[in-house]
């Protein structure tokens, strides 16, 4: 199969900051840096080097060549990429602070200027029953959802950053969630433990699998008739910039790869850990073989 990614292309302009700024305060960054990110692109990107064939479908303006060369780089088919010359692409200011976390200050640019003709355009490029990946960064999510079920395609939805209409949109075409706990919690409206909170989306959605990632507790994969949870892989933190979008690519493609679901989320988790230990979202996105290379040697280390 193939799969296919329609979603967000942003500039990433990263601050490395003390702390992060206060109100009413200047502050000078550390050093700055600007890079391809986005969590359309940084997923098509994670799909491409874990294996897969991967189309980018979205819209940058006319400043996103470099977005584009990006994703050709990694071998991210960008045919279905649309320019507009109005609008500028999509930024994400991003502060870096000395704890390594992050705050983000999000332009959708031309990611909200994707509107049912474009929709129409990238649906009538593609072949029926491939798989396709969406995250909560561009417009039109409504209509996207239902001409990807008049396609049958394999849906795999990650509603990152979580809205209040996400909330009201109708996921039963979804096939699989993948959220992490926060976004669960907040989808579902529960306070729960996280396999209970999956146990809620199961029954209510039974054609649907979950996966939900807890950052330094692991992940968990649910559906009607089978739970599989796995520990994270602890790594030195440079930059936690995407490393969702890293395991999220890594994830769809190992199913799209035909991996057993425990295979493909130890990839996808252990893919995500290697990330963090670069600076930047896409560029920090390791390879299939650093990833194969990394997981032989930790079983190697477990049998001796
Ligand atoms: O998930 C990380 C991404 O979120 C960044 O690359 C940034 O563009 C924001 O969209």
């Amino acid at each position: 199969m193939a799969i296919y990614v329609l979603g967000s292309i942003n500039t990433d302009l990263f601050f490395d900051v003390p702390h992060f700024v206060r109100p009413g305060e200047t502050l000078m960054p550390g050093s700055v840096q600007i890079l391809p990110g986005g969590k359309g692109l940084n997923q098509a990107v994670a799909c491409a080097k874990a294996g897969s064939k991967t189309w980018m479908g979205g819209r940058i303006g006319k400043d996103g060549a470099f977005l584009l060369e990006m994703l050709n780089q990694a071998d991210v088919n960008t045919d279905l990429v649309g320019v507009d010359n109005q609008i500028l692409s999509g930024k994400a200011l991003i502060q870096r602070d000395a704890a390594k976390e992050n705050a983000i200050v999000l332009y959708p640019g031309t990611n909200h200027a994707i509107f049912p003709a474009q929709v129409d355009e990238f649906f009538d490029s593609i072949p029926d029953q491939e798989i396709l990946l969406l995250q909560n960064e561009i417009s039109s999510l409504p209509y996207i959802l239902q001409k990807a079920k008049t396609k049958q395609m394999q849906i795999f939805f990650n509603p990152a950053p979580m809205t209040d209409e996400i909330k009201a949109l109708d996921l039963s075409m979804i096939d699989v969630l993948i959220v992490n706990e926060t976004e669960g919690k907040e989808l579902l409206g529960e306070q729960g433990n996280p396999k209970a909170i999956c146990a809620k989306w199961v029954e209510s959605h039974p054609d649907c699998a979950i996966v939900m990632t807890l950052s330094s507790k692991g992940s968990l994969y649910m559906d009607h008739d089978y739970f599989f949870e796995i520990s994270a892989y602890t790594m030195p933190v440079v930059d936690t910039t995407g490393a969702g979008d890293t395991f999220i690519g890594y994830l769809v493609s190992g199913i799209d790869r035909g991996l057993p679901i425990e295979k493909a989320l130890k990839q996808a988790s252990y893919g995500a850990a290697l990330s963090v230990t670069k600076p930047g979202a896409a560029p920090s996105i390791p390879t299939l073989e650093q990833v194969e290379a990394g997981l032989k040697a930790l079983e190697s280390q477990a049998k001796n």
